[in-house]
């Protein structure tokens, strides 16, 4: 064979050894999302449908408005129609058990994404982030930012955590407080409010709103003399940092406290920008859509699926396969490398 020949067949090979492009023969995949209220399930839904396409399937995106019973009908519709792999990211963990039921007699293979699908053996796999590491993420920044190994403080704290209905949420609120908690039992970390456990601190939905109204009673309640400080505002993620970012515009005169948050939206990048918000966690939706594009190739194509993690999540009934991606810390330095020259925004969207 002449040196061209072998050229094309090492490229032919290549080319197959790429994987999840060329397998696919127009195979619809029904693709779950929760809302289009928040900016990362659109982008979620926005990457999963350009790679699934990119890899040759068809897609049936649907968001649910938050609705559990929209988001029922929606899988029950797909399965109906045919998909023959359900990606989904659930509004509520455990309350798709009849849609999940429904693929399992149909024989098709469910991924949640994102958040686990609780309470149900009819879960195939499990793509997500590592969740209880972006809350040790946030809580070491905290040690580290209010030197706590260091210093006595005492340092004033609040929390605001997820919502009870997504099992992130719990992993987020523990992975802070085991880095925490330590402080806060030695006094070092002081929580004026007073509250501290899940329940008191979640927030129904992730919503702004919730989290703005919770953060003002707080405030109102426990800082408005004038005098006392709030150093640090734990929140599990974006949506609910931006109630809270609002709360102490309205109603603080204090030295501005530290603000986590989780996702890099694009307002409360901005936020960290001008100094209100001290750091987020960069979850890039393209990896995380990139490893479900994989999975569902795997899938399809009857081959072993990666996973990386056979021991963490126990939906209540079986421990689901999983693939963890890893989040990453984003704060004002590094912002720009992580999220514009990776072409996750343009500068534009920043402005
Ligand atoms: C996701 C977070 C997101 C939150 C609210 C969680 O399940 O993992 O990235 O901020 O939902 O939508």
């Amino acid at each position: 064979m002449n040196k061209r020949g072998i050229m094309l067949i090492t490229m032919a090979v290549a080319v197959l050894a790429l994987g999840t492009t060329v397998f696919a023969e127009g195979e619809k995949i029904g693709v779950s999302m929760p809302t289009k209220d928040l900016q990362r399930w659109n982008q979620d839904g926005d990457n999963m449908k350009a790679e699934l396409e990119a890899a040759g399937f068809e897609v049936d995106l649907q968001y649910a408005s938050n609705d559990v019973q929209t988001q029922l009908s929606q899988i029950e519709n797909m399965i109906a129609s045919g998909d023959e792999v359900l990606v989904i990211a659930a509004i509520e963990g455990s309350s798709l058990g009849e849609a999940l039921d429904m693929a399992a007699e149909n024989e098709i293979p469910v991924i949640a994404y994102d958040r686990l699908l609780m309470d149900s053996d009819a879960v195939s796999y499990y793509a997500t982030f590592d969740n209880y590491m972006v809350g040790t993420v946030q809580g070491n920044y905290i040690v580290e930012t209010l030197d706590l190994d260091n210093v006595d403080g005492p340092f004033n704290l609040e929390i605001t955590a997820g919502d009870p209905g997504d099992n992130n949420a719990g992993y987020f609120y523990q992975g802070a407080i085991d880095v925490l908690m330590p402080y806060i039992e030695s006094g070092k970390l002081v929580v004026p409010s007073g509250q501290i456990a899940f329940d008191e601190v979640a927030t129904p939905t992730w919503a702004t709103e919730t989290a703005q109204t919770r953060a003002e009673n707080i405030l109102s309640s426990n800082y408005a003399d004038g005098e006392t400080n709030v150093d640090v505002w734990l929140c599990s993620n974006d949506s609910t940092a931006l109630g809270v970012e609002n709360a102490l515009a309205a109603n603080y005169k204090g030295s501005y406290p530290i603000v986590t948050g989780q996702d890099c939206d694009i307002e409360n990048t901005k936020n960290m920008i001008d100094g209100k918000q001290a750091m987020s966690v960069f979850k890039d939706t393209r990896t995380l859509a990139s490893q479900v594009v994989k999975m569902v190739g795997q899938i399809v194509a009857g081959e072993e699926v990666d996973v990386n993690d056979t021991e963490t999540y126990d939906n209540g009934v079986i421990v689901v396969p999983s693939f963890l991606c890893e989040p990453v810390f984003a704060d004002a330095n590094n912002y720009k490398e992580l999220l514009i020259d990776s072409g996750y925004y343009t500068e534009d969207q920043l402005q």
